[in-house]
């Protein structure tokens, strides 16, 4: 086909192969698991939302709002806009579901994000992100308990070059007069500042925090500390919270710089980073958002959450050598002639419904033995199973073990179901000793 007619795929957005998909099919599996034994309860929310929502939660003058969003008009004229994350639509339906009303909610959800960044290595457009949130929980417990769940689900993943970095942001007053000292202060050294910086000192100071222009560094490092202009309370919900992490052997670091993209977050806030994946380090990061659900038009309810970057762990979980392919089938399934032909899948089906826990294949397309016996070979089943005209008129298939010497052999086909585990066994047994 001539270049020009193929269409290729949107930049940043990328398909997940066959041959990748066992990284992300585990982390789905031990996730799914792990919250489950934690008391969280999966939910689903819609892809698309009113952009307002986005506006109103992420905050205005952030990254995410001001130039990542996939925001479109449809036909009808609303304003509508991809997700670029998953908490403001878990918060909203909470809200409009009538899930609040006093409960404590223990949530997660999982899907693609959409955000226009410029791609790279662990950077793309469309994203895939799971997603906890906990709702109506004020104390540190929570803060705590969220933190040990992932630390353990690092663990169950063999994943051991992570980092917890950790800080506090204080309630949205306290924030509030750091804001204005931290103002003053870049204001006195406004010369060094770049043009993004200057621009966010109007609307977001605090990101001028996370700048990574090496010419800003030392008026940056000089700035004061969100952390030692915390109010009381979130001084003393933070101490608790690194002693719960102490006590249970959590290993963290306080990073005073750390104040996240997003506008929602007060008190605790967290990211796992890896030294293994290069520039894009954080895997998994969240916070307190105490004053969301409120901004959003829900009762004032506390609440935290996280959510991980499923490619980014997806990679560290193939670095950690976990196999992840997907088993060979246990039979394959070779037929030649009319007949055979025409009666194959019934008995197939038969087979498969009395023994759902067998992988069988069966060889689709026709072709002739030799083409057949190839593609069983290829396909790494330990044994065939052969079904031709005159087996069929006998009553009869033939089993023939794959990777073993041992000869063909005859089976009734009604004692097929109650002869191939048998024979499976004795094949694994046979390899293992091999
Ligand atoms: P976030 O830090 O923007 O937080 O994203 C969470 C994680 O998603 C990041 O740590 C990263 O692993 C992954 N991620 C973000 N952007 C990209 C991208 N362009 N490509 C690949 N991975 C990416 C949130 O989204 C909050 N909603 C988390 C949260 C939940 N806070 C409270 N509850």
């Amino acid at each position: 086909m001539e270049k020009s007619f193929l269409v290729q795929a949107v930049r940043g957005m990328n398909d997940v192969l066959p041959e990748q998909i066992g990284g992300w099919q585990l982390l789905e599996r031990v996730t799914r698991e792990l919250f489950a034994a934690y008391g969280f309860e999966e939910m689903r929310v819609p892809l698309v939302e009113n952009t307002a929502l986005f506006k109103r939660a992420i905050g205005e003058f952030t990254d995410i709002v001001e130039k990542e969003m996939y925001t479109f008009t449809d036909s009808g004229g609303d304003s509508l806009t991809l997700r670029p994350e998953g908490t403001a639509g878990v918060v909203r339906a909470a809200i409009t579901n009538g899930l609040l009303r006093g409960a404590r909610l223990k949530l997660w959800t999982s899907g693609p994000m959409f955000r226009h960044e410029r791609p790279q290595k662990g950077r793309y457009r469309q994203f895939h992100q799971i997603d906890v949130e906990a709702i109506g929980f004020a104390g540190p417990d929570v803060d705590a308990e969220l933190i040990a769940m992932t630390a353990r689900l690092w663990r169950q993943l063999g994943i051991t070059r992570v980092k917890l970095k950790l800080n506090s942001l204080g309630t949205s007053q306290s924030r509030r007069a750091y804001r204005e000292k931290l103002v003053a202060y870049f204001r006195q050294h406004e010369s060094v500042l770049d043009a993004d910086s200057r621009r966010r000192l109007e609307g977001n100071p605090l990101r001028i925090l996370d700048s990574k222009n090496p010419e800003m560094q030392a008026v940056v490092s000089a700035a004061p500390l969100l952390t030692d202009h915390l109010d009381p309370e979130s001084r003393e919900h933070f101490d608790a919270l690194c002693a719960m992490l102490a006590a249970s052997g959590i290993d963290y670091v306080l990073d005073p710089r750390l104040v996240r993209g997003l506008d929602y977050y007060s008190r605790t806030v967290f990211e796992w980073v890896t030294d293994a994946l290069g520039a894009q380090d954080a895997i998994c990061s969240g916070g307190r958002y105490d004053g969301l659900i409120n901004q959003l038009g829900g009762d004032a309810t506390p609440a935290i959450g996280f959510a991980m970057g499923v490619e980014r762990v997806v990679e560290l979980i193939s670095q950690a050598g976990m196999p992840l392919t997907q088993p060979p089938p246990d039979v394959y399934v070779i037929t030649s002639g009319e007949r055979a032909q025409r009666n194959t899948l019934a008995l197939v089906e038969k087979i498969r419904d009395e023994l759902p826990q067998v992988r069988l294949h069966v060889n689709l397309g026709g072709g002739n033995f030799k083409a057949q016996f190839r593609r069983a070979d290829k396909s790494g089943a330990p044994l065939a199973l052969i079904l031709g005209d005159g087996e069929f008129e006998r009553g009869v298939a033939a089993l023939k073990p794959l990777r073993q010497e041992t000869g063909q052999s005859e089976c009734p086909l009604s004692e097929l179901t109650a002869r191939i585990p048998a024979i499976l066994k004795d094949l694994a047994g046979l390899s293992h000793a091999g």
